[in-house]
């Protein structure tokens, strides 16, 4: 009797050692997943808004301001390479709101289970656009994970085969999308050819703006780096008086965006295409990027709710992370020389594009008003 009593008491105080031991694990590993995950994440997560994107990348400027520090090298290749070392020194962010918080979790898992796959969706253009906006916009949904550099891999680094491309993409669950941008590829002749022998599916995101504007801003991109060149004016016309447009200068020839398109349409279906309309991602950045989560195939989680307006800016900018010290906006880099074109050149190049828009409209079934 007193024997049975005993090895009961031994039985009990056996279970509440395992279910101590059992919960301590528990707690340990949810511990590590959740923080140790949320370092990382912090570091990649926001690497775009750290660190400007290549040199030669262009299109960097359209979100605020980009800090320059802790980015040293502006090569994809190295900055991939870099990562490891710094990934201890950072601190971990303090996620503000509910989904910063849900995107942390789902990431930080993604970076310990995922693997890397090359991405099966591509914003390809074009420069000065406001593919920068659309990237850090979108890469907040939970499911999709981005590159924040410019891999340049279609056009200037294909040479080094899709195992490389591959080792440069972030952990996705197999739930998730992967996704990159270069704006380059649009303009680039071989790059449907090859983006289609990697997949035929790949869905393709372009975002588009008056040819124009985008033109003026492209100019102006280049003046600030090489204040030398010769006016807007001069590279525009070969002979202004008779209205005749130089084609052949890239500020130009980007604009004329069905040229390009054609050639895309010969490797894709106009269904795996997407078009962003940069003006209104201005005006309505939740309603853009509304289409841009329908076309990827993901919930609607990208919403007003993500969204301020700023007044004195002009643009839109994304809530973020109390942690993080600097807005991310849509807009001009401030203390950018503003370049003052003639009315009368605009309107010849807008009298110019004119017929290219109108074909581009009728093609991808979608009136952009650049009128
Ligand atoms: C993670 O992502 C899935 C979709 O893949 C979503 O349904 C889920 O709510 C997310 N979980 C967390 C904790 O954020
Ligand atoms: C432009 O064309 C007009 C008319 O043909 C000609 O007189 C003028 O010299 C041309 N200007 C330039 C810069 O070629
Ligand atoms: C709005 O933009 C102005 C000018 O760029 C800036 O000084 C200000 O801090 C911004 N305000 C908010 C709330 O982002």
């Amino acid at each position: 009797m007193a024997q049975r009593l005993l090895t009961s008491a031994n039985r009990v105080s056996a279970r509440f050692a395992f279910i101590f031991t059992l919960s301590l694990s528990c707690t340990y590993l949810c511990y590590n997943i959740i923080f140790y995950g949320g370092a990382v994440m912090t570091n990649q997560g926001y690497e775009g808004k750290r660190c400007p994107p290549s040199k030669n990348a262009g299109g960097k400027k359209l979100l605020g301001k980009l800090s320059d520090n802790n980015c040293a090298s502006p090569d994809v290749s190295r900055s991939a390479g870099q990562r490891g070392s710094n990934e201890q020194s950072r601190p971990p962010a303090s996620p503000g709101g509910h989904w910063a918080d849900m995107s942390l979790r789902n990431m930080s898992v993604a970076q310990k289970y995922g693997n890397k796959k090359l991405p099966n969706a591509l914003i390809v253009g074009v420069k000065k656009g406001g593919t920068r906006a659309v990237l850090e916009f979108i890469r907040i949904h939970p499911d999709v994970r981005a590159l924040g550099t410019e891999p340049h891999f279609f056009d200037r680094n294909y040479d080094r085969g899709l195992d490389w491309y591959r080792e440069l993409m972030p952990r996705t669950l197999d739930s998730q999308i992967t996704l990159e941008k270069t704006p380059s590829y649009f303009v680039t002749r071989e790059a449907p050819r090859r983006i289609a022998s990697m997949s035929h599916e790949t869905k393709l995101i372009v975002v588009v703006r008056n040819p124009v504007t985008r033109a003026i801003s492209d100019y102006t991109q280049t003046l600030s780096k090489k204040p030398d060149i010769p006016t807007f004016e001069e590279l525009a016309f070969k002979n202004r008086s008779l209205s005749l447009v130089d084609t052949s200068w890239n500020a130009i020839r980007i604009g004329m965006y069905i040229l390009h398109l054609e050639n895309w349409l010969q490797y894709f279906r106009p269904s795996q295409m997407h078009f962003v309309s940069g003006e209104r991602l201005i005006t309505d950045p939740a309603g853009e990027m509304g289409r841009v989560q329908d076309f990827l195939g993901l919930k609607r989680i990208i919403t007003d709710k993500h969204f301020y307006f700023n007044r004195t800016k002009g643009f839109p900018c994304l809530k973020k992370p109390e942690s993080s010290s600097q807005p991310r906006c849509l807009g001009k880099s401030k203390g950018r020389t503003h370049v003052q074109i003639d009315p009368e050149v605009i309107e010849q190049l807008q009298e110019f594009y004119r017929p290219f828009n109108i074909k581009f409209y009728e093609t991808v079934g979608q009136d952009f008003k650049w009128e």
